[in-house]
């Protein structure tokens, strides 16, 4: 990376103070500099850490600027991503595995999963009365039960239970090293083996009641050469369909979160209102921590306010940081749905799963399916369920990846 880049420096490596400064990271750093992007190194590899629309406009552009390719570390790719998966491919491969997820997720397949989700948690609910439950737990097992479903795959308890684990520790581990992510590798490789068999049993035809879901659109998708998906890749795109969707789970729990936190919202949609949901889901969105930040290595030479980027050179896109950047978001610590009533959906400001195209570049595919069902979760609790609030610990921390509230969101089901 060059040195006469107008960019400043902020510390020789940031791999330790982005482990304990998580989310904050980013930000704390460009506000102390008075810059939106500075010079660090992560793991000794030199790095640009940008946040804002313009770090998110020059990141997401188009798909030629940035590779996710020896980005990431591995203990991270091989929870989240995996060899041969669409987010690690590039221009006319990429695209052509974006359409299947445009076909998995396009269609009337996200009004199906809602009302299917509706459905489940109603009646898991009115299982959960008279109880505590623990909130996040509960809803990725229903989650998991809704997502194998709408796959097409059969599935008993005890495989939806498996299954939610293995999911679950994918997601909550991916920001781990050591014993705890390989654990959660570990436990990945049983799950990887099973997507394997069901993409094999499908293609030998014993499972015809899978036509039409993401499996079957999987096991039958032809590569951009022609050729259908490996079954170690097919059996990795399932995952990240399965996997997902349950973490949709987390957006529920921070749904729940601010229902408690700002009681007049659960109020008003107790009452019917529709007009705020999608605006309270957009709100929950930007404002609670998921994703940290995306990296990727540059594709192709190119200048950015003044920086040369050579091919391979690294950037930290953070996400939570422009999601919180008071140039985009006026007063960003505040939880206020309204500011969403009239918004007209800027790509490169809201970028809690990506920005840009998602046809085009490696934004998230996922975005409609986790409105509707984080919405969906909204109405059930507001409206077919009565719960109070026992005392508990709801902080949450910016600097545990990824974040949750600490109680994982306590109700007392009446
Ligand atoms: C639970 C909330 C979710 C969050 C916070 C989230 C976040 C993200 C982010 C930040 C990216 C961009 C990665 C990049 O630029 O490299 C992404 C990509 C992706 N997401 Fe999501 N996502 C969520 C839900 C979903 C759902 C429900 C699905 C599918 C059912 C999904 C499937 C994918 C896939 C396949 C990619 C890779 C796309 C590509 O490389 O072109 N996600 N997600």
């Amino acid at each position: 990376m060059p040195s006469n880049s107008p960019f400043p420096h902020a510390g020789f490596d940031g791999t330790l103070g982005f482990r304990r400064e998580g989310y904050a990271f980013v930000s704390r750093r460009c506000e102390r500099l008075g810059a939106d992007a500075f010079r660090t190194r992560f793991l000794l590899r030199p790095v640009v850490c940008a946040r804002g629309r313009a770090a998110a406009e020059m990141f997401y552009a188009d798909d030629l600027a940035f590779t996710r390719q020896g980005a990431v570390p591995a203990s991270a790719t091989r929870l989240l991503q995996d060899e041969g998966s669409v987010q690690s491919l590039d221009g006319a491969a990429h695209r052509q595995r974006k359409r299947l997820f445009a076909a998995i997720l396009g269609g009337d397949a996200v009004a199906h999963m809602r009302s299917a989700f509706g459905a489940a948690l109603r009646s898991a609910a009115a299982c959960w009365r008279g109880r505590e439950v623990v909130l996040h737990r509960e809803v990725r097992q229903v989650l998991t039960r809704v997502a194998l479903g709408l796959s097409g795959i059969a599935a008993d308890t005890a495989t939806v239970k498996a299954r939610a684990r293995e999911l679950g520790a994918m997601i909550d581990r991916a920001g781990s090293v050591g014993p705890a992510n390989w654990h959660a590798r570990l436990l990945r490789r049983r799950t990887e083996a099973w997507a394997r068999g069901l993409v094999t049993a499908y293609r030998d035809g014993r499972l015809p009641e899978a036509e039409g879901g993401a499996l079957a659109l999987i096991a039958q998708h032809r590569d951009d050469r022609g050729e259908p998906l490996a079954p170690e890749v097919a059996a990795v795109e399932l995952l990240n369909v399965l996997r997902p969707t349950v973490a949709i789970g987390r957006y529920v729990a921070f749904a729940a979160h601010a229902l408690v936190r700002h009681p007049h919202w659960r109020e008003a949609f107790a009452a019917g209102g529709e007009d705020d949901l999608l605006p309270f889901v957009q709100e929950v969105r930007r404002f609670y921590p998921f994703f940290p930040a995306i990296a990727g290595r540059a594709r192709r030479a190119f200048v950015w306010r003044g920086h040369r980027f050579a091919p391979g050179d690294r950037v930290i896109l953070d996400l939570y940081g422009t999601n919180h950047d008071p140039e985009l978001w006026p007063e960003p610590e505040a939880f206020r749905p309204e500011r969403f009533r009239h918004w007209t959906g800027d790509p490169f400001a809201l970028v809690a799963q990506g920005g840009g195209e998602a046809a085009v570049t490696h934004r998230c595919p996922g975005e409609d399916l986790t409105l509707a069902l984080t919405a969906e979760a909204v109405r059930v609790l507001c409206r077919d369920a009565r719960y109070s609030v026992p005392v508990q610990d709801l902080s949450v921390s910016l600097s545990r990846m990824p974040a949750l509230p600490a109680s994982g969101v306590i109700l007392r089901f009446a």
